[in-house]
């Protein structure tokens, strides 16, 4: 693969003498959709869309279980990773329908999504197991990708900030914040086409970050991210990346994403 070019502000950050370790993540999110063929069809148009970006810009897809091995056998030969769905806290045993670190380690799989509002809202998933599959994510290798968000109503009560706060306080108890990454989704906003406004979500990212009390904590943005909307909310100072639903099940719609300006 061709070697990417330096992103400027890299660049402006090495002249001032800062150091740079936020990485920029953009990260898509199949959830039950993509066949194997689906994904192999994809990845030959996606490929050559993102084989230009930035070093500093890693992309994440995270497809369906059924479709790993088919996106592995992809990854040797770009810069693309695999993030899991979903991660339990065991190796093996009764757990129906769960999915082990050890199975996803096999398939080179580098992120593990956690406490999505999906399995929040239908599985019931409770801060306690979001904070146990993230725990278990770190000590496998893993960076997890823990969502929080609140819902509209919380949010019309001026409850988001406590919300996120008792989120990230409880799903992040014991966490190592130097290999984690943290998606702040507000609910009403995700497959709805209804995006936050950049500079509340911008507000809430920096509590997250506040809350972690590391300043080099990626924190992604999610909720109805599209190409037309990119560049604005990648243009906030705290957002360093994105979590991305429907927009990543279409190649062109995914590498403009990836390609933000
Ligand atoms: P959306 O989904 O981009 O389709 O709103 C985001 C998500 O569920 O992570």
């Amino acid at each position: 693969m061709r070697k990417r070019p330096i992103e400027l502000k890299v660049i402006i950050r090495y002249f001032l003498g800062l150091n740079f370790v936020r990485q920029t993540v953009i990260a898509g999110n199949w959830k039950m959709h993509m066949t194997c063929a689906e994904t192999e069809n994809f990845l030959k148009d996606f490929i050559p869309l993102i084989e230009n970006i930035n070093t500093n810009r890693n992309i994440v897809i995270a497809p369906p279980y059924t479709a790993i091995s088919t996106f592995a056998s992809f990854s040797d030969s770009m810069n693309l990773n695999i993030a899991s769905q979903n991660i339990h806290w065991e190796d093996s045993g009764a757990f129906t329908a769960e999915i082990s670190p050890v199975m996803l380690l096999e398939h080179n799989v580098k992120y593990a999504i956690v406490g999505h509002s999906e399995p929040r809202k239908y599985f019931s998933e409770s801060d306690e197991q979001i904070n146990k599959r993230a725990k278990s994510a770190q000590s496998n290798g893993l960076t997890p990708i823990v969502c929080v968000g609140e819902t509209l109503e919380q949010r019309e009560r001026g409850e988001a900030e406590r919300i996120i706060s008792r989120q990230v306080e409880q799903g992040l108890e014991g966490t190592n914040s130097s290999d984690l990454i943290v998606a702040y989704e507000p609910i009403w906003a995700i497959g709805t086409g209804k995006t936050c406004e950049a500079e509340d979500a911008n507000k809430i990212c920096k509590l997250i970050r506040n809350l972690i009390g590391y300043e080099d904590v990626v924190i992604q943005y999610g909720g109805s991210v599209k190409p037309n909307n990119i560049d604005e909310i990648m243009s906030m100072s705290d957002i360093d990346g994105v979590l991305v639903g429907g927009a990543s099940l279409d190649p062109i719609s995914f590498a403009r994403i990836a390609n933000f300006k």
